[in-house]
């Protein structure tokens, strides 16, 4: 192993401003400032594993970058990754590749609904999920989160009610949750595939946040509740967040059905999307066989930060309030003490803190007066966020 966690330097500074990184280079265009620190997009400031960069240097060095194949290791390497993070027993031919998740994601409701047929999300959640489903002529269905005292639940009455309206044909699932941190319980879990059972709904499982879960909390893939699995589901992985790689265009769909996977691959043919990023497949294989102790070390460091976070706004932004993540490098801080509309809090966030967050509402009408922190940085960047929020909350 190639990863020593003792080696590793998460504090270390990263200049990324110069380097196309979206994060960093496009604050002008995004918020229309240059001098916001960003805290936004879900990549990480952190270098990748070692065993994944020495893989892409080692294949940059020949010089050829013409069509590539997923190699029969890839498909083990996601196999033998999926059994030992979350002991799932997966076959080789579940496994269909797709450049990204959130494309995955409309390939599998184009394949898996008809224009205007619902399906159901569970804001405030991931923005894209709001667009996979109406720019391809589906229904928004809302299935909102309930919070107490900050900690999201399922609203299963709710939720049992718009499962069972049969225009609903897919449940689009956070799992773990973006933004509000929630890693859904075994139990919760049950209840959603048990009333999805019930009423015949497919369940669309985004599962990218799954291997970032902290001290006390389990991942429950959606799709291993099943008897031996839930084969109405489409689950949906990715490195990308856990090893930092998401440039590189790389993720998977698992689907058990055979008959859902070939709607879902007859889409991948329609739209000539069978190709792949070559040093995506590559980094994606590494860091699943040689990137393990990096994890570990990396889990130990974003949960400090999240313990940070906690801490800070707590004792120091008293009327904010967040609730400690158990999941993801993302919090969901609620402002709605100081603004009571997300117009106010974005441009004091950006002119006056001159700090760079998402936009709460991005992630439905339920994100008013919320922002979402990415705290998967350096501590010191992290604490210098939060101290420039405290100052321009002072003046
Ligand atoms: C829940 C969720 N799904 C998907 C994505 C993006 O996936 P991709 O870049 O592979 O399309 C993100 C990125 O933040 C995410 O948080």
């Amino acid at each position: 192993m190639r990863d020593s966690s003792t080696k590793l330097d998460f504090d270390k500074l990263i200049i990324r401003q110069g380097t196309g990184s979206r994060k960093w280079d496009d604050i002008g265009s995004v918020f229309g400032s240059k001098e916001v620190l960003p805290l936004w997009i879900a990549d990480m400031d952190f270098a990748s594993p070692e065993a994944v960069t020495a893989k892409v240097i080692e294949r940059a060095q020949h010089p050829l970058y013409a069509y590539n194949a997923r190699q029969d290791s890839f498909n083990q390497a996601i196999v033998d990754w999926v059994k030992r993070q979350h002991d799932w027993d997966i076959e080789k031919e579940w496994i269909v590749q797709a450049p990204g998740v959130v494309p995955a994601i409309i390939l599998s409701i184009l394949a898996l609904s008809e224009p205007g047929d619902g399906v159901i999300i569970q804001p405030p959640v991931y923005p894209p999920f709001f667009a996979s489903i109406k720019d391809n002529n589906r229904a928004i269905v809302e299935n909102p989160l309930v919070a107490k005292d900050g900690y999201y639940e399922i609203d299963f009455e709710d939720l049992e009610q718009k499962l069972a309206n049969p225009k609903n044909k897919l449940l689009l699932l956070c799992n773990p949750h973006n933004p509000v941190g929630r890693v859904w319980t075994r139990d919760e879990l049950t209840k959603v595939y048990n009333l999805c059972q019930k009423y015949k709904v497919d369940v669309l499982s985004d599962e990218i946040h799954s291997d970032l879960v902290y001290g006390g909390h389990k991942h429950t893939v959606f799709a291993s509740l099943g008897t031996p699995v839930c084969k109405q589901s489409v689950t949906f992985m990715a490195a990308s967040k856990t090893f930092n790689i998401a440039g590189l265009n790389t993720s998977y769909m698992i689907i058990p059905c055979s008959r859902r996977r070939g709607l879902i691959e007859a889409e991948v043919n329609r739209l000539h999307l069978r190709r792949n990023n070559l040093f995506g497949v590559l980094a994606t294989e590494a860091a699943y066989q040689e990137g393990e102790a990096w994890l570990k070390a990396l889990l130990v460091y974003l949960e400090n930060n999240a313990d940070i976070l906690v801490q800070f706004v707590k004792t120091k932004l008293p009327n904010v309030k967040v609730v400690k993540p158990e999941g993801t490098f993302l919090a969901w801080l609620d402002f709605r003490a100081y603004f009571d509309n997300t117009e106010a809090l974005d441009a004091f966030l950006i002119n006056k803190a001159k700090v760079g967050l998402n936009s709460g509402k991005s992630f439905g009408r339920q994100g008013e007066g919320f922002a979402r922190i990415n705290f998967a940085t350096q501590q010191a960047v992290l604490v210098g966020a939060l101290t420039r929020i405290e100052k321009a909350l002072m003046k």
